[in-house]
């Protein structure tokens, strides 16, 4: 197996972690959110991803069998937008036991309270209405991405801006078990790690909401054929007030727009759109100006240009799927070995190293 994938040489180099939860194919926000950043930064980092099924059952307990073949879809996506076997190691959470062991030290040093006031669990509370009646699994995630976190040592965490309390919440955690555990002479037993966001921040859902959602059904997929993508941009949320394509229209916060920024590579066309959008308006011939259908044809253009290659590299690993399995296998267990050596060190620093 090794030889089919031999990792790129890590020695030295500062590790990064950082995951999803495979609970359908990956989509635009994905990419904006945290897919590129991976992409630009593997050369430079020994790489673990995780596929977070153990997050994932937190709200999905009732139908596990769905993780299976979510996990095959996230892989052939990461392969498909370039991240590279050989410099990421892909890794299924919940074959790495070390997490689990991890998860449960550190629930001792989190008060309910502080879970609690987590504002994206929250959100997501408040989103599936889930009350006082909350399981104690969903409201403890946070800790066991900690857990996901610090098992490997990573340095870097590379994700969108909806995980910020996610890594505040690391940073707690690694200081006081440091503080607790830690030697006074060492730097400390694990590693402080820091976020790294998306430059573009968060991608609006089609719909305009805040956020791109896969339960909202606001998303375009990375595996999305140019069909699907041209009607789902067409259908786009934009500026409400534009009746007939003659008012002077909103280009901030209209997500046409956004899109238009994060996609299309001919930003000049992108500065004429905004220009005439805003200025609405008609033309010679008493047409509009600019009409938002025109607007969405050209994102619809520029977005099936930019996912073409990645629906071609897609296709082509999704007829291999012993690769594709070859390809966790391996992460897997490149990801066990690291999280082994960390996990002896905290054994070691908490005494309950008993015989070993
Ligand atoms: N919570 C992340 C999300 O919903 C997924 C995730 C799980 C993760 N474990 C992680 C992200 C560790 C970064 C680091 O997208």
């Amino acid at each position: 197996m090794s030889e089919l994938i031999s990792p790129q040489d890590n020695s030295n180099r500062k590790r990064i972690l950082t995951g999803d939860r495979p609970t359908g194919k990956l989509h635009l926000g994905h990419y904006v959110g945290s897919l590129a950043n991976r992409v630009q930064l593997q050369d430079e980092y020994e790489t673990y991803i995780l596929i977070a099924d153990v997050q994932a059952l937190t709200d999905n307990f009732e139908t596990p069998e769905m993780l299976r073949a979510n996990i095959r879809e996230v892989v052939l996506d990461y392969l498909a937008v370039g991240l590279d076997p050989k410099k990421c190691a892909f890794v299924v959470q919940s074959l790495i036991p070390e997490i689990a062991d991890l998860t449960v030290f550190y629930l001792n040093l989190v008060s309910v309270a502080r879970l609690q006031r987590n504002p994206t669990v929250k959100d997501e509370m408040q989103q599936k209405g889930y009350g006082d009646n909350v399981t104690a699994g969903f409201l403890c995630y946070p800790i066991s991405q900690v857990a996901d976190i610090t098992a490997f040592g990573a340095h870097l965490v590379p994700v969108g801006e909806d995980q910020r309390p996610m890594i505040e919440q690391t940073q707690e955690i690694v200081d006081k078990f440091n503080r607790l555990y830690g030697d006074e002479s060492e730097d400390g037993i694990l590693v402080r790690p820091e976020g790294m966001y998306a430059e573009f921040g968060r991608l609006p859902g089609t719909d305009g909401s805040a956020k791109m959602s896969k339960s909202v059904g606001n998303v375009i997929n990375l595996a999305d054929d140019e069909k699907t993508v041209t009607q789902k941009v067409m259908g786009m949320y934009t500026d409400p007030n534009r009746l007939t394509g003659r008012e002077p229209g909103n280009v901030a916060g209209n997500p046409v727009f956004t899109y238009h920024d994060a996609f299309n590579p001919d930003k000049a066309r992108v500065a004429e759109l905004k220009e005439l959008y805003a200025r609405g308006g008609e033309n010679d011939l008493g047409k509009p100006l600019l009409g938002d259908v025109q607007v969405k044809r050209e994102l619809a253009v520029a977005l099936n240009a930019f996912l073409e290659p990645i629906r071609t590299r897609r296709e082509e690993y999704s007829r291999d799927d012993s690769f594709v399995w070859d390809v966790v296998r391996d992460g897997t267990s490149r990801g066990r070995a690291r999280a082994g050596e960390v996990m002896e060190r905290v054994r070691g620093a908490m005494k309950i190293d008993y015989f070993i």
